[in-house]
């Protein structure tokens, strides 16, 4: 089975490499060189490590099945594309019409959005029952989750048929039956986290006592500030500014630290600062709180 990933980024990489895990053939594609770089070298890093905990058998031989090109031309051979482009709907719409062009008539058309329309992405194809979403959960090789979204128009067939490449690639699954901002798990998480930088920006406690909370009061393995931090302060932003304009309602509003943070260019992990510092890359440095 081949299957081509859209966008390279925390999201593309993960899937590709768990796609390149299941003995799928895998093509990368995203609009920058140093972007596919990135994913190389962050996908090695992950197989070395899984190789060295005898999860992998051969990292090499996993690393080969992968392509990584800023060409489209794989999508026309793929059974399955899926895409992880930045949360901004005129962009995947832009994909998806490209999609459309370039795709063979039985190609699954998915996308990894963690909170915006499938009905709207599908829209700006001709085969609107083709589309689904399939929300995975970073990062991906660790997660065990993956959320499929039916859009108004998704066929069953589709959704089977994500449904088997979803098991294929060892994940279980949930469905969101319908098509709301945020599906079922980031409409939920999203706000728990935007409330988590207002009891910051309020002064209510520090970065490290809200994560250490969640930690030793709910066993969560990370705190919220911590996990948006890995996501992307960006990420964070647009998904909660898709659930806000989607629902309309003010109980959604973004807290503004995420936007000074994204204006600032602290994006969390991926720039090096976010709400810790992550500089030099020692753990230990993430202890080190920013805001
Ligand atoms: N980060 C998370 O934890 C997370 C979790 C679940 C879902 N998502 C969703 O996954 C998607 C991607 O998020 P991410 O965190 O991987 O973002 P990212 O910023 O890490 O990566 C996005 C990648 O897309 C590339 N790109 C931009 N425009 C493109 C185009 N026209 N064609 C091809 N590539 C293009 C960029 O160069 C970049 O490498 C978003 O919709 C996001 O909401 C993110």
């Amino acid at each position: 089975m081949k299957i081509t990933v859209i966008g390279g980024g925390i999201m593309g990489s993960g899937i590709g490499q768990v796609a390149a895990q299941a003995g799928l053939d895998v093509t990368i594609v995203d609009v920058s060189e140093a972007g596919l770089d990135k994913a190389k070298t962050s996908i090695a890093a992950s197989l070395e490590k899984f190789e060295s905990k005898k999860k992998v058998q051969s990292a090499a031989d996993v690393l080969n099945r992968i392509q990584f090109s800023t060409d489209w031309s794989s999508v026309g051979e793929a059974d399955a594309v899926i895409e992880a482009v930045p949360e901004k709907l005129e962009l995947k719409k832009q994909v998806f019409e490209k999609l459309d062009r370039l795709a063979g008539e039985d190609c699954l058309l998915a996308s990894n959005t963690s909170t915006l329309s499938i009905t709207a992405i599908a829209g700006a194809t001709s085969r609107p029952e083709k589309v689904i979403g399939m929300h995975f959960f970073s990062p991906v090789p660790m997660m065990a989750l993956l959320e499929l979204v039916k859009g108004y128009q998704t066929s069953e067939e589709t959704v089977e048929k994500a449904r088997q490449l979803g098991v294929q690639l060892g994940k279980r699954l949930i469905t969101a039956e319908k098509d709301y901002p945020g599906f079922l798990m980031n409409r939920i998480w999203l706000p728990m986290v935007n409330e988590a930088c207002f009891a910051l920006m309020e002064g209510v406690g520090t970065a490290e006592e809200i994560d250490q909370g969640f930690i030793d009061g709910y066993g969560h393995k990370m705190g919220p500030l911590r996990t948006i931090d890995m996501a992307g302060i960006d990420t964070t932003l647009w998904a909660m500014e898709s659930l806000y304009e989607g629902f309309g309602d003010p109980k959604y509003r973004p807290c503004p630290i995420l936007k000074k943070m994204v204006e600032a260019g602290d994006l969390g992990k991926k720039t090096g600062k976010g709400f810790y510092s992550y500089e030099g890359g020692v753990k230990e440095d993430a202890k080190r709180v920013v805001v």
